[in-house]
């Protein structure tokens, strides 16, 4: 399969073939992308745009976090992975699309996680509905499992970053849970929820965290993403027990790399004011104590 890639002034726009769009979950699916430029330079945390049908219609794109980059047996990444659920007219026409149809992707996109936390020590990831998408690669990536990225930074490096890893996962029901197998082969410890009661805990992740943190647990850096009233829950947690918290934020985008302002995020400046900042060049990724989550939960 071949790529054939345009660049505009901002970002790489490429048309890529579909390697493989399967049903890993209830309404969830995930699409393979034949990107070997984009597997080789893409970072946890990062996200790309996906105009998802045929033609024009939906017109805009979609983002997407990385969810893994796929390699060939000589560890070289050839093609990335997606994670998605169906939600509305842009997922379900992606998840319509099979191997070997074209789509429109430009990317990679965002700041990603940013430097590993120091000191080194255990992380959670707190995720809700599907927000664990973004957790894998930077599971493997800090447990010194794989590397990401072509400049062989420090943050890169294959080395291992943090001794242990655990996911708080939090669905409405069992038959949503995606990708917790992956999860768990990369090295994670995995507990879940659901709202109702299917599977693991019967309640919300935001319960689990607490516990934790109310048992004693401190670790190094909580990363959450998920819905607005999950993160600021998870924010305020955090707050209570002096414990770093960054959160990767799913507001909705036009463009993905800063010219439209639809992404815009409350954030607060050094000062004190709050300043309306866009989500996909100055995040996805903002550390939990910068977002005014009374002016974001008012605003949804
Ligand atoms: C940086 C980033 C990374 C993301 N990564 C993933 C991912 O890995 N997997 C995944 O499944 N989704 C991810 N999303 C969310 C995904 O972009 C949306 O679900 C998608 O755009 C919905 O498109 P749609 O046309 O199907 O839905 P629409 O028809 O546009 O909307 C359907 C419903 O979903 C709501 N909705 C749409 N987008 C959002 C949003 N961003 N936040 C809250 N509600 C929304 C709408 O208000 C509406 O009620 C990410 C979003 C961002 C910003
Ligand atoms: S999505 Fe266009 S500025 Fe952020």
């Amino acid at each position: 399969m071949t790529s054939g890639n345009v660049t505009n002034d901002c970002v790489s726009h490429r048309t890529v073939a579909v390697i493989e769009n399967a049903s890993i979950a209830r309404d969830t699916y995930r699409v393979r992308l034949d990107d070997p430029a984009m597997a080789r330079g893409i970072l946890p945390g990062q996200f790309l745009m996906i105009r998802p049908g045929e033609g024009s219609d939906p017109l805009l794109g979609r983002p997407f976090a990385l969810y893994d980059v796929a390699r060939d047996s000589s560890g070289t990444p050839f093609a990335i992975d997606v994670v998605y659920q169906v939600v509305g007219r842009g997922t379900a026409a992606l998840a319509r699309r099979r191997t070997g149809d074209y789509l429109n992707i430009w990317g990679p996109l965002g700041n990603g996680f940013g430097p590993p936390p120091d000191p080194q020590g255990p992380v959670v990831f707190v995720a809700g509905g599907i927000g664990q998408t973004p957790f894998l690669a930077l599971a493997r990536n800090w447990l010194g499992r794989s590397s990401y990225g072509s400049d062989r930074s420090q943050q890169n490096k294959q080395i291992k970053i943090c001794d242990r890893a655990t996911l708080l996962y939090g669905v409405r029901s069992a038959d949503l849970l995606a990708g917790v197998a992956d999860f768990e082969d990369a090295g994670v410890e995995v507990e879940i929820a659901t709202d109702d009661g299917t599977a693991g805990h019967h309640g919300f992740t935001t319960d689990l965290l607490e516990r934790r943190l109310a048992g004693g647990e401190r670790p190094v850096r909580v990363v959450a993403c998920g819905p607005p009233a999950m993160l600021a829950k998870v924010a305020r947690i955090t707050l209570n027990y002096n414990v770093s918290c960054h959160v990767s934020l799913e507001n909705h985008m036009a463009c993905g790399f800063g010219v439209c302002f639809s992404c815009v995020a409350p954030i607060v400046q050094p000062g004190g004011s709050i300043d309306l900042r866009r989500v996909c060049v100055e995040g996805a990724v903002f550390d939990a104590r910068a977002v005014a989550w009374d002016a974001v939960l008012g605003s949804h």
